[in-house]
C-alpha cells in the first residue's frame, strides 16, 4: 500500500452513491507533506518524458499540480472554469460536464500560456467518468501541443474514466485506483498495481 492508499483507508470517508470524501487531507484540507510525496512519486513515475509544463483544472487540482511542478521545475498552468458565454477569441475552450455535480463548465486556458511547443503532464485529483480530462486533453490539441502523460491521485475504478483514457492510447499513471468500496463499513478496496 502506497502513502497515498494508506491516508484513504486511513482518513477517507465513505458516502452513500460512490463517494469518498477526501477533505481532511486532499481537497478542502490539505497535507501538505502528502501533496509533496505525490510530487515526487509523480516525477519518479514521468521522469523520462520531455515535459516543459503541468495543466490541471481548478480548484482542487492545483495543490497536487503545484507538487508535480515543483519537482519538474517548469511552470503550471491551470484551466479556468467558467459559466459566462463571453468568451474571448484568445483562449483554447471546452465543455466539461461533471456527472457527479450534475452541472457543466466551460473550461479556459490562454493561447499566450499553451502552444505548440508544449510536452504536458495532466494532472488531477480525480478521475471518475473522465470528462474533465477528455477537456484538458481537447484543450492541448487545439493548441498543437503534446500529451506525454496523465496523473491521476485517485482514480476510481468502477467507472468508466480510466478505461476510455487509457483505450485513447494516454499513458495514465493513478497512484490509488479504488476498485470498490462500502458504506456500511466504510472501507476501501483498491485495485493492485
Ligand atoms: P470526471 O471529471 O472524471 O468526469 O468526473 P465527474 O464529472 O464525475 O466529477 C466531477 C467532480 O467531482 C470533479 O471535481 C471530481 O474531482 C469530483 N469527484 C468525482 N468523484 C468524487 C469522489 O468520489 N469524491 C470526491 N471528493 N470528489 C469526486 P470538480 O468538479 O472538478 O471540483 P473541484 O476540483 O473544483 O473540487
Amino acid at each position: 500500500m502506497n502513502c497515498l492508499e494508506a491516508r484513504i483507508a486511513k482518513d477517507g470517508v465513505v458516502k452513500e452513491g460512490n463517494v469518498l470524501k477526501v477533505d481532511s487531507f486532499l481537497n478542502h484540507q490539505m497535507d501538505i507533506a502528502l501533496m509533496n510525496e505525490i510530487g515526487k512519486e509523480f516525477y519518479e513515475r514521468f521522469k523520462d518524458l520531455p515535459i516543459n509544463k503541468i495543466l490541471t483544472i481548478e480548484a482542487s487540482g492545483i495543490a497536487i499540480a503545484y507538487a508535480v511542478a515543483q519537482q519538474f521545475g517548469v511552470p503550471l498552468l491551470f484551466a479556468k472554469k467558467s459559466k459566462s458565454i463571453n468568451i474571448a477569441g484568445d483562449t483554447y475552450v471546452a465543455e466539461v460536464e461533471s456527472f457527479t455535480h450534475k452541472n457543466k463548465n466551460t473550461v479556459l486556458v490562454s493561447k499566450q500560456f499553451l502552444t505548440k511547443d508544449d510536452h504536458v503532464l495532466i494532472i488531477d485529483d480525480f478521475l471518475a467518468n473522465g470528462c474533465a480530462l477528455q477537456g484538458l486533453i481537447s484543450i492541448v490539441d487545439q493548441a498543437g501541443g503534446t500529451v506525454e502523460g496523465i496523473g491521476i491521485a485517485i482514480e476510481k475504478g468502477f467507472q468508466v474514466g480510466g478505461q476510455i483514457i487509457r483505450n485513447l492510447g494516454y499513458r495514465l499513471e493513478s497512484l490509488a485506483i479504488v476498485e470498490s468500496m462500502d458504506p456500511a463499513t466504510g472501507k476501501v478496496f483498491f485495485r493492485e498495481q
